[in-house]
């Protein structure tokens, strides 16, 4: 049976843009193999975390299975797709 494919959306919007959500739309370039393989990652406009919180203190916003992250860095996002990939 094949795996199921952990679902990671990338906010482009404008606030998470420039607070780091440019560096994490250059996910092939810092998650491994073995990772990348279990996802099917791509970026998405604003997903509404920047309207709920603070977008200065909570940008950049990445959702991984419908669950809605703030303060997303590179080792969060690893983070988060092996704690999905565990789960
Ligand atoms: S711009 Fe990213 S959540 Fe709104």
């Amino acid at each position: 049976m094949a795996q199921r494919k952990i679902a990671v959306k990338i906010c482009v919007g404008t606030a998470c843009f420039v607070q780091g959500g440019a560096d994490l739309l250059l996910y092939e370039d810092f998650l491994e193999p073995s990772l990348l393989e279990r996802c099917v990652i791509e970026g998405t406009g604003c997903l509404g975390g920047c309207k709920v919180q603070d977008a200065k203190s909570g940008a950049p916003f990445v959702e991984v299975d419908g669950n809605v992250h703030a303060n997303v860095t590179v080792d969060r996002l690893r983070q988060l797709i092996k704690e999905a990939i565990d789960a």
